[in-house]
């Protein structure tokens, strides 16, 4: 049975105002990001983990996250952009959860976190094109979700509604 909902899809493709918003429309659902839970829990910003301890650090602490949140009912979890690339995780997620993937274009993608710097996988060379190696590395991956939605030129309201109608038809 799934029984929760995890967003998952490239840094910056939305997934925490959306999660936010389609938590507003499902009350009966609990909303929580795991990135957010990563730092509540370490007192430490992401980017400091990174720098201090390392992504694989890091991508131990997301997987013990994944798995206490997948394993709760009623959750709509938005997922850092890279915990779909472990095996574990993704099993997990598939298992537990309607897995959505916001897919979104490497320009929106730039457009929309040019002005932030708190993502350590793109504090170096940002640009599109290394927006775009990241993509074509994970969408393979990111392929394997329940549902895929396009976001281009959506609002987050347009994009909870395609969700919640992909939902219920599935
Ligand atoms: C990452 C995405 C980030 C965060 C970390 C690594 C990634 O989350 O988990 O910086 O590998 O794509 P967002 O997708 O919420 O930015």
């Amino acid at each position: 049975m799934k029984s929760n909902i995890v967003l998952i899809g490239m840094m910056g493709s939305g997934k925490s105002t959306v999660g936010r918003e389609l938590s507003r429309q499902l009350p009966d659902f609990n909303y929580t990001d795991i990135d957010a839970e990563i730092e509540k829990s370490t007192q430490k910003k992401i980017s400091e983990i990174f720098l201090r301890h390392g992504e694989p650090f890091f991508r131990m602490l997301e997987k013990e996250k994944i798995k206490k949140f997948c394993k709760e009912n009623n959750y709509i979890i938005s997922a850092g952009g890279g915990a779909f690339e472990n095996e574990e995780n993704r099993k997990l997620m598939l298992e537990t959860s309607h897995v959505i993937y916001l897919k979104a274009t490497p320009e929106a993608i730039y457009e929309r976190i040019k002005q932030e710097n708190h993502r350590p996988l793109l504090k170096k060379n940002f640009s599109v094109e290394k927006i775009t190696s990241i993509m074509q590395l994970r969408e393979k991956n990111y392929e394997k979700a329940d549902i895929t939605i396009d976001t281009t030129g959506k609002t987050p309201q347009d994009i909870v509604k395609e969700i919640l109608g992909a939902l219920n038809n599935g």
